[in-house]
């Protein structure tokens, strides 16, 4: 059902099938799944005897800032940003395999900080995560039949015919027909697209309403990069997932998420529709000036459209040393005195589009720093 719908072309571009911009009914979309509250994590590194050792000192790492969001019910959700921006630790943190240093997670209203025995066990099964790299994901001594059956195991599927039934309807589901012929094959007889979709499987088989995807095609050749998207998003429809999809690649969420949001620094600076009436939103009109710069490394097919490059520096300043005001003033092009002296506000810029920008606040029209 998908991969007939997309093909890469000589360049390398992807082609997508349309998608519309109504993923799931209008009731299942206005109740909350997911509340992020002020979410913040911490890493301290370095310092004791080994970082002495080592030369490092101690240090804190300041991975996820104050991040909040809400994900309805169905609705997927896209995570931008450079290496290191802190997406993957919000992932983590969102399906509990990291606990925040501050803020909340409220999952169908109650808060995941305090869940134990049955109840995380049930938020488990209910929220999982798919890993970026199927080499890392499946054990290569495993055959798919028992990487899948595992989590079943855990989660007390008695039956083995009920296992069965379930492994080889999930198989179907990811498009791996026949799925009895995958069953007993080791992952090394699979092509990276195939394992991929095992790994997709395996977070799949539980029957999950909330899906992390951590850059879920970054390891596999383009050509077979959108067919798996693509059916990534017609099962979080068929579903009814929740997802957030993390990739540094802003052109890849255009096409599957709702809406995306853009990191720098541990901070979304950046979230609004993914489309408009079916035209990319975020991705035509970013707002953001760093949302704008990860807009222009994105290859256009025709270069006599491609776009201006803004000038910002290479190089993310290091998470242990933010510097006060705006955490993106070192590399703005657009930089003013506001955004050394003071935390840039949100601000809705455009329909559910906001920016945790100076630009758009009561500085508005001060001038850039590069004009004086
Ligand atoms: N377990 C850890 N210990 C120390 N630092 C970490 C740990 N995990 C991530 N970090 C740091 O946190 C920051 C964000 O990392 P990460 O969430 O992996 O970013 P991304 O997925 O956007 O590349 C990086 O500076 C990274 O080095
Ligand atoms: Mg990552």
């Amino acid at each position: 059902m998908t991969e007939q719908k997309t093909h890469a072309t000589d360049a390398g571009t992807l082609v997508w099938d349309a998608p519309s911009d109504e993923p799931t009914s209008a009731s299942q979309k206005d109740s909350v799944l997911l509340e992020v509250q002020d979410l913040s994590k911490e890493f301290h590194v370095g310092g004791g005897l080994a970082g002495l050792v080592r030369g490092q000192p101690a240090q804190t790492v300041y991975a996820v800032n104050e991040v909040s969001f809400t994900l309805r019910r169905g609705e997927s959700l896209g995570l931008a940003g450079e290496s290191g921006c802190g997406k993957t630790t919000t992932g983590n943190l969102l399906v509990k395999m990291l606990e925040p240093t501050s803020g909340r997670i409220l999952f169908e209203g109650q808060d995941i900080s305090g869940l134990e025995g049955e109840a995380l066990k049930a938020f488990r099964q209910r929220a999982q995560l798919m890993f970026q790299n199927p080499y890392e994901a499946l054990n290569p001594r495993f055959t798919i039949y028992r990487s899948l059956v595992e989590p079943l195991l855990i989660h007390g599927w008695e039956k083995e015919s009920d296992r069965l039934e379930r492994i080889l309807s999930t198989l179907r589901r990811v498009n791996l027909r026949p799925p009895e012929a995958f069953l007993n094959k080791y992952p090394h007889q699979l092509s990276g697209g195939q394992l991929q979709r095992v790994v997709l499987a395996r977070s799949l088989v539980l029957d999950p309403d909330f899906l992390v995807a951590d850059e879920p095609v970054s390891m596999l050749d383009v050509s077979v990069r959108a067919g798996i998207l693509n059916t990534m998003r017609d099962l979080a429809r068929e579903m009814g997932l929740t997802t957030l999809y993390i990739s540094h690649d802003l052109s890849l969420l255009q096409y599957t998420c709702d809406r995306i949001a853009v990191m720098y620094l541990g901070r979304i600076v950046e979230i609004g529709p993914a489309r408009v009436g079916g035209t990319p939103h975020v991705i035509e009109n970013p707002q953001h000036p760093y949302t704008q710069a990860l807009v222009s490394a994105v290859p256009v097919p025709d270069p006599s459209l491609a776009r201006v490059r803004p000038r910002i520096r290479e190089g993310v300043p290091k998470p242990t040393d933010i510097p006060p005001g705006c955490p993106f003033q070192e590399r703005c092009p657009e930089v003013m005195q506001a955004c050394l002296d003071s935390f840039p506000p949100w601000v809705e810029v455009d329909q559910q589009q906001y920016a945790l920008c100076h630009l758009y606040g009561e500085h508005a029209d001060s001038p850039k720093l590069s004009e004086r």
